[in-house]
């Protein structure tokens, strides 16, 4: 077989586990004097956890102003208005507290604050530079692993295109993964963002990008998410389940920063943008579909996939392939994970537009088997 040219390049330092959170001062104060603490308005204050936060803050004697605008799916505005904040206040560190768009938001914030103009402007590759304010990636829910990828997704309401910037210089410094925040994730939600880790995990796998190094990130990550997702669904204060999925997602992020993500999430960008669904569920009901699509080109790689989820190998690789699919189908049925793009408000009309507005993302170029319009509709009205 022939040496397979690849590069590996992951600058997040990763402080996990049980009570990292407290480390939070100490790993802020060596980044900045004064922190932007960006979060969503509801859940985390209820929780008292936005309270804690900008009290460890305080205790180590980093200024700290919150910007809890956050909203899901984030849009541009709420990027440029938190960077507009940072700049007034004067803040040199930007900290992402919640689930993915809190992260991405702080990401994107950070980028606007050094270097001007609207976060749109940064869409794409190469557009960012080393001014980039540090970011700290706080994750309270596990799927996203925005805090361990290069990219921030963001939505443009004036043309509803979700869309990326991606850079080296976004990777956040400090990721403090701590479970204990995890763990009252509501059932729905645990579903839903630990099938975007999975859908990470796979799709990264399934790469034309992929690696020796995002293969191995992505095996663990897909074996540890068959271990507990449905356990966290289940019991979300069991801490196991929720540090195994908080893994899961941190791994998976890794994966896809490396091998980027394919058909699915390209698929689902173009969904959410235009139609505003949960990221999660979106990827995760086109996931068993993405796999099945790609069969005839990467069966054999798929088929390794079976130990991931303790199935014994036969050696007939198509046939393993579609166990692992099956695999799939019976977790999401025993989470009543829904399996329709009906199910997420996604009409047949709607395809033309998700069509026309994908063709273009790099994550269909990644997909294995390829994809042109008349297979991208093809592809969209099977799972409608
Ligand atoms: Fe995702």
């Amino acid at each position: 077989m022939k040496v397979q040219n690849f590069k590996y390049y992951m600058p997040v330092k990763i402080f996990f586990g049980e009570g990292r959170l407290e480390e939070l001062g100490t790993l802020t104060k060596g980044l900045g004097e004064k922190a932007l603490l960006v979060t969503g308005r509801k859940s985390m204050r209820k929780l008292g956890i936005t309270d804690k936060v900008m009290k460890l803050l305080q205790e180590s004697f980093v200024k700290v102003v919150l910007y809890d605008e956050v909203t899901p799916n984030p849009t541009v505005e709420v990027v440029n208005e938190g960077a507009k904040i940072a700049v007034k206040e004067g803040c040199d560190v930007i900290i992402g507290l919640g689930g993915g768009s809190a992260l991405d938001s702080a990401k994107g914030i950070a980028v606007v604050a050094s270097h001007g103009g609207s976060a749109w402007d940064y869409i794409g590759e190469g557009k960012v530079t080393e001014k980039t304010l540090p970011i700290v990636a706080i994750p309270t829910t596990a799927g996203t692993g925005s805090e361990t990828t290069l990219v921030s997704v963001l939505t443009n309401k004036k043309n509803l295109r979700k869309d990326a910037i991606s850079s080296p210089y976004i990777f956040p410094r400090v990721a403090i993964v701590d479970p204990n925040l995890m763990k009252s994730m509501p059932s729905e939600l645990t579903a839903d963002t630990g099938f975007d880790a999975l859908a990470h995990a796979v799709e990264a796998y399934l790469s034309i990008n992929a690696n020796p190094f995002s293969d191995i990130l992505a095996m663990k990550s897909i074996s540890l998410i068959n271990d507990s997702l449905v356990e966290a669904t289940k019991n979300g204060e069991d801490l196991e389940a929720r540090g195994n999925m908080a893994l899961a997602s941190s791994l998976a992020g890794m994966a896809i920063a490396q091998a980027g993500v394919v058909a699915g999430h390209g698929f689902g960008m173009s969904i959410g943008g235009i139609l505003d669904t949960p990221h999660g569920r979106t990827v995760g009901i086109l996931l068993p579909s993405v796999i099945s699509y790609n069969l005839p080109e990467v069966s054999e790689r798929i088929s390794q996939l079976a130990s991931c989820f303790n199935l014994p190998a036969t050696g007939d690789s198509m046939n393993d392939a579609w166990k692992v699919i099956e695999a799939i189908k019976k977790m999401m049925k025993e989470m009543n994970f829904p399996t329709r793009l009906r199910d997420i408000g996604v009409g047949r009309k709607d395809i033309p537009k998700i069509v026309e507005d994908c063709m273009d993302r790099p994550d269909i170029a990644n997909n294995p088997k390829k994809i042109d319009y008349k297979e991208a509709q093809k592809f969209l009205e099977s799972i409608v």
